[in-house]
């Protein structure tokens, strides 16, 4: 199979295509042909050596697939031959064959085109599992969602909609924050011009639920800006790691900050939140009212030029890379 790895860290010119032998899969596992891969910021963040797969895991990038089953390892049930799916991976999906946990592997929601439920695993598994299961975001509650046009920003203001929240985003641009008001936000941020703490005071908006991608550099404002009971969920540390954190803020707001990451759990965390995502995520997808928003789809050979898009954070949603199976 022809793969992408990155012999040494460094820019986009660091990705290579070379060909390996096609994973086989062990008990408990289902080998997909891969038609498409997602791409998400932590695989830049892996080509410049900031982000190592973790332990056993294939030096391959991408970390969502979607395809068709092609064999089954012992013990897998619930799969045939043939069956369309999206998953979760700890690493590999930037290839033509891959193997996952059978926890780990979805049917394609139906309605859904396989090249685009390539970019629905990873995103819809990460805001199900924070906002909701981290951040037990309640009907009538508010979130505040850092990056709106982001892929993971896109499915937290659909998700949080269809559970009836009200939803605020940050965006950096006027194209994104269209895209943002189509899809549902009802209070569209530019981060770039306005300061997200005083527009949301000034609308009388405190969010119950904070998702963050910025980290350090939104942590005191998030922390102001949180409702009494407030939940912050921190998932990205675009804007640092290090910071200071006023205890008593918190305290006083009975409020809380979590912080996870989806790619190094156990397999069996994420088959859980695989199964909490298909129960929930996958019925608001079936009706329509979610949909995996794709902002453009390249050759597994231009993996570079897909890169330089979210480098350059052109992309409103997701970008996917299809192998020639597409
Ligand atoms: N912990 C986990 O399990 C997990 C899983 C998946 C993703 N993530 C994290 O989630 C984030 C989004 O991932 P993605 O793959 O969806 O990436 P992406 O599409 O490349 O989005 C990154 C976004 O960050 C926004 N951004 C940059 N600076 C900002 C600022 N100061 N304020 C607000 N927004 C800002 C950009 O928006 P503008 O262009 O509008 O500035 C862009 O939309 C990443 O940080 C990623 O590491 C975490």
């Amino acid at each position: 199979m022809r793969a992408v790895v990155v012999p040494e860290p460094g820019g986009v010119d660091a990705l290579k295509v070379v060909d390996r032998p096609d994973p086989e899969p062990g008990p408990g596992e289902v080998q997909i042909a891969v038609r498409a891969a997602g791409i998400n910021r932590a695989d830049l963040l892996q080509r410049q050596g900031f982000y190592n797969p973790p332990p056993g895991a294939t030096d391959i990038l991408g970390l969502e697939c979607s395809g068709v089953v092609s064999a089954l390892g012992d013990g897998v049930t619930g799969f045939d031959v043939g069956d369309e799916v999206a998953a979760l991976l700890s690493g590999g999906a930037y290839a033509e064959t891959v193997v996952a946990p059978a926890g780990q592997v979805a049917r394609v929601p139906a309605g859904v085109d396989l090249v685009d439920a390539a970019g629905l695993m990873e995103v819809a598994c990460t805001v199900w599992s924070n906002v909701v299961m981290v951040g037990r975001l309640q009907p009538g509650e508010t979130l505040l969602a850092h990056g709106g046009g982001s892929g993971i920003g896109t499915m937290a203001i659909q998700v949080a909609k269809e559970l009836g929240a009200r939803v605020a985003v940050t965006v950096g641009g006027p194209e994104k924050a269209e895209v943002c008001r189509q899809l549902g936000a009802d209070l569209v941020i530019n981060y770039k011009e306005q300061d997200f703490v005083e527009v949301l005071k000034d609308a009388d908006l405190r969010p119950d639920v904070v998702l963050d991608i910025i980290g350090a550099k939104y942590l005191e404002k998030n922390v102001d800006v949180l409702a009494t009971n407030g939940r912050l969920v921190v998932i990205g540390l675009q804007g640092g790691t290090k910071a200071e954190i006023d205890l008593g803020a918190l305290l006083a707001k009975r409020a809380s900050v979590s912080a996870t990451a989806l790619r190094a759990r156990p397999p069996a965390e994420k088959a859980a939140i695989v199964a909490a995502t298909v129960e929930n995520v996958w019925p608001m997808i079936e009706a329509g009212a979610v949909r995996p928003m794709i902002h453009t789809t390249f050759p597994l050979d231009e993996v570079g030029a897909a890169h330089q898009v979210l480098e350059d954070s052109s992309n409103v949603g997701k970008v996917l890379l299809t192998t020639s199976a597409s």
